[in-house]
């Protein structure tokens, strides 16, 4: 057989090897077989060099012909059979998202003072109100002037409230929501609006950032008996379907008359606990303070008449507590600064 014949016999046999593989490792054996450094073909080239001078020509030209093609096919089959084993891995490694999900326990738990603002949020969802939030940093208009703040009034000073310029301040409570919420929505109104609130106080009792929740009904014939029904309600639901609850005369700008209201301790009876000590919690007196409230001065509607809320048909109540106070009362906890500390060992008291 002459070297061309087989040459090309070679060139035959390689090509269906190639389209033989059916996997990427396959093909690199094929390739071994015949370009490898010990196989035929190129044993061939290399010994052109010794074939008599007229046949060298002719046989170097096609054994690197069949190099070429061989070359060629391996690198399309290669092609075809990457593509095809990516395919395939994708195929096997698709995660089927419809499956049952398998959630990991929680890690964590909310703060006490989320899960009181959350219990809280219930109570008054309950009665039918909303849940609205307001912006922290907020106006001197909505923050004093609208809810009828007289110009000297002491919260006004810069010693007690943080000023971020002459008409704009880190709101000191959670109140300017009542004439905003009354602006984008005429009455009747139920509102509650839970929040941050900025002072500048600190002590076992004060912090410079605490939460509040403010309350706002608005609507015709409201009366001072239904915030105190309101209250009631919601003293029952927070600290026990014993609770009693009293109002006390207080003022506030923005409420007339203004009312603090106090709830019958949960801790002891009339100020004696059952083993006949003193009580820690109410200080002996039977009653915690827990909210400022009153009936919405006319003053404070009158900026939002235009948008149905005129004094003479219309009134309604507001009130405003403070959540850390609520929880504190409620658990029995004595630094309003552990809220804020982090401190594991009291976190970890309120699963
Ligand atoms: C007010 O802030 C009124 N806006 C409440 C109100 C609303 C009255 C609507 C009438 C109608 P006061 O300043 O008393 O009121 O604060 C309310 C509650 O916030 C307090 O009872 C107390 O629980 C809480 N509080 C006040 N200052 C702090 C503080 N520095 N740290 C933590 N809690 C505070
Ligand atoms: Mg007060």
């Amino acid at each position: 057989m002459s070297v061309e014949t087989r040459i090309s016999e070679l060139t035959r046999e390689g090509e269906a090897a190639i389209a033989a593989a059916t996997t990427s490792a396959a093909l690199e054996d094929v390739r071994v077989r015949f370009l490898g450094r010990r196989a035929e073909l190129p044993n061939l080239l290399r010994g052109v060099a010794e074939l008599p001078p007229e046949q060298r020509g002719a046989v170097g030209k096609a054994a690197n012909q069949a190099r070429r093609t061989l070359e060629a096919k391996l690198e399309e089959r290669a092609g075809q059979l990457a593509a095809g084993e990516l395919h395939a891995r994708l195929e096997q490694d698709r995660i089927d998202v419809t499956l049952p999900a398998d959630p990991l326990p929680a890690v964590g738990r909310l703060h006490l003072i989320t899960q009181t603002r959350r219990e809280i949020e219930d109570v008054f969802i309950g009665l039918g109100y909303n849940v609205a939030e307001g912006p922290e940093v907020e106006n001197v208009y909505y923050n004093f002037d609208a809810l009828n703040h007289d110009p000297t009034h002491p919260a006004r000073a810069w010693t007690d409230t943080f000023y971020i310029s002459q008409e704009v301040l880190l709101r000191t409570h959670t109140s300017p929501m009542q004439v905003r919420s009354m602006e984008r929505q005429p009455p009747p109104i139920h509102i509650i609006v839970p929040g941050r609130v900025y002072r500048r106080d600190s002590d076992v009792t004060h912090t410079p950032q605490f939460h509040q929740i403010e309350g706002l009904a608005i609507d015709e014939g409201i009366t001072l008996t239904d915030l105190k029904g309101t209250l009631l309600e919601f003293a029952r639901a927070i600290f026990g379907p014993e609770r009693v609850i009293r109002l006390r005369p207080h003022f506030f700008p923005f409420t007339e008359p203004s009312v603090e209201v106090d709830v019958s301790c949960f801790n002891c009876s009339g100020g004696v606990t059952a083993s006949g000590e003193r009580c820690g919690i109410c200080k002996g007196t039977g009653w915690l303070e827990i909210l400022g409230s009153g009936m919405v001065d006319p003053n404070v509607l009158l900026h939002v008449a235009g948008n149905g809320y005129d004094p003479e048909v219309v009134q309604g109540f507001a009130f405003g507590m403070g959540i850390e106070r609520i929880a504190m009362l409620k658990h029995g906890v004595s630094d309003l600064r552990l809220f804020y500390d982090n401190d594991l060992r009291f976190l970890e008291q309120f699963p």
